[in-house]
């Protein structure tokens, strides 16, 4: 019997080694072609999106899952980008040593071995497809707003597309309760159909431009990325114009009270704003394929957290400058405060911008779910033959239908800040995990080589531990329903390793 535990922990602690990793990525023999321009293109493509596009509106006045942050969503923001930049750091020193393919859950294969690697593949599944949900759900918000636009021109059906055609269950049970109703009555205010007594509510815009995305992913991912680097100057352009037109309206009263809900709703804003700063794991995990990691990691890092940043927090006083806060829209904000003073034909610019930046996030994030799940088949974690590739377009096929699945099923009953804190929880966790591993590897392999280092070992590392579990401990302390799915989503992980992960691995082994 003690046999037999002293082997299972083995097995859960067993590590693949570095040099194994590093010996896997020197066979793909990535070309060193990016520099510090093409990483913060990269970085900005997957970051700037619905974080500053929608999210900012439940950020300011608040939402079922928390306080709003008022004007101070600006102190929330620097808080935001203060945890980030200690992880990025991080992430950037681990992936410029170890730059292979799976980003944190690679890493933590490494270091802390089998059972946390899938662990953190469990969780990072949540930044990436259940993070895609909340991005498919704001597509909708400015389809909407751009559609609103063409009201004398299209059929007043596809301009004011019923609400059950553009909503997910919750959100259709949340607008009632607003309204006081009963999702049962039958009411006219939002002419549900029902089916087997159940109201009917689905998301039709969501649903269809993750089929589009996916169908694009199966055919090529080359094709997919390079879209995605054009819509990075369409969206950016969007949102320094939407400051500059923005700028003349601001009238400062709207700015006062700046923290209407104080520190409390401060945080509560920090922790739903920081789904503005995700996706800079993308810039390191181009370490392979950069110039020169020591220097352009960290300078491509710092500088899209400073510019993203910067566009933040002018966006976020330009919004909450020009219209009183009870205006603001939670939706698609920006878009709806250029509509109520009077600029329609630049909130349908505005509009459009959006469903750019919205697109390119999509398309990121999706690419994103396809290959942690298949470093996590490839290492026997999941059935291998979900790894099939197709046979004209040798891409993995049935991966990216799963994953466009998963966002598809989520988005018919999710509402966005729901699913947004699901992925907030999600990356806080894995920012931990890295910054943990970053002082287990200086500890225990302190001679290898490390292309890009985080400045300021161990503090650094030390403060994104205690910034980022502070966030997931203050969410879980104060409530509400993504704190249960989060802890559901890690039972659920843990399950499926036990009844299935940890034999099928033995398994094939
Ligand atoms: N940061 C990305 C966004 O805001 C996830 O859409």
């Amino acid at each position: 019997m003690k046999q037999k535990i002293t082997s299972i922990i083995n097995n859960l602690v067993s590590r693949k080694s570095t040099d194994e990793f590093i010996a896997q990525s020197n066979k793909t023999e990535l070309k060193k072609t990016l520099n510090i321009m093409d990483l913060l293109i990269l970085g900005i493509s997957a970051v700037v999106g619905t974080g500053i596009f929608t999210i900012i509106g439940s950020a300011i006045v608040g939402s079922s899952e928390g306080l709003g942050a008022g004007t101070a969503v600006v102190v929330s923001m620097l808080i935001a980008a203060l945890a980030s930049l200690f992880s990025a750091l991080a992430y950037s020193e681990m992936a410029a040593m170890i730059p292979v393919a799976g980003s944190a859950y690679t890493f933590t294969y490494a270091t802390m071995g089998e059972f946390m690697a899938w662990m953190v593949g469990w969780i990072l599944m949540l930044e990436y497809a259940i993070g895609n949900i909340t991005v498919a759900t704001a597509w909708t918000g400015y389809l909407t707003q751009l559609l609103k636009g063409f009201k004398h021109i299209l059929p007043s059906f596809i301009v004011n597309c019923p609400l059950w055609l553009r909503n997910d269950f919750r959100s259709i049970y949340a607008l009632c309760d607003k309204y006081g109703l009963d999702v049962h009555d039958k009411m006219p205010f939002i002419h549900l159909p029902f089916g087997f007594e159940i109201p009917v509510a689905i998301n039709i815009p969501a649903i269809f431009i993750v089929l589009l995305l996916t169908i694009l992913l199966i055919k090529g991912v080359k094709e997919s990325t390079r879209i995605a680097g054009l819509m990075v100057f369409v969206n950016l352009s969007i949102i320094i114009s939407f400051v500059i037109v923005g700028a003349k309206y601001i009238a400062p009263a709207n700015w006062v009270p700046f923290a209407p809900n104080g520190f409390e709703g401060i945080l509560a804003g920090t922790f739903i704003i920081f789904f503005a700063y995700i996706g800079f794991d993308a810039i390191s995990t181009a370490a392979e394929e950069t110039k020169n990691p020591q220097r352009d990691l960290p300078v491509a890092i710092i500088g899209t957290l400073l510019l993203c940043t910067l566009l933040y927090i002018s966006v976020a006083l330009v919004l909450t400058g020009i219209i009183p806060m009870s205006s603001i829209d939670t939706s698609a904000p920006l878009a709806h405060a250029m509509r109520l003073i009077g600029k329609n034909w630049y909130a349908g610019a505005i509009s459009v911008g959006a469903l750019c930046a919205l697109t390119s996030v999509l398309l990121v994030y999706q690419l994103g779910t396809t290959r942690i799940i298949y470093a996590i088949a490839r290492d026997n974690f999941l059935p291998k033959n979900i790894m099939k590739i197709h046979n004209k377009f040798k891409t993995p096929h049935i991966i990216t239908w799963l994953s466009g699945l998963i966002v598809i099923c989520g988005s018919l009953f999710m509402d966005l800040n729901i699913s947004a804190e699901l992925c907030n929880y999600g990356t806080f966790a894995s920012f931990v995990i890295i910054c943990i591993e970053v002082l287990i590897l200086r500890k225990t392999e302190p001679d290898r080589i490390r292309p890009f280092k985080v400045p300021f070992c161990p503090l650094f590392p030390i403060l994104g531990i205690i910034l980022c579990s502070c966030f997931m401990i203050y969410k879980g302390l104060s409530g509400g329903d993504s704190s249960i799915y989060f802890l559901l989503w890690i039972i659920i992980g843990l399950a499926i390793y036990v009844f299935y992960g940890y034999k099928n691995k033995r398994k094939t082994n």
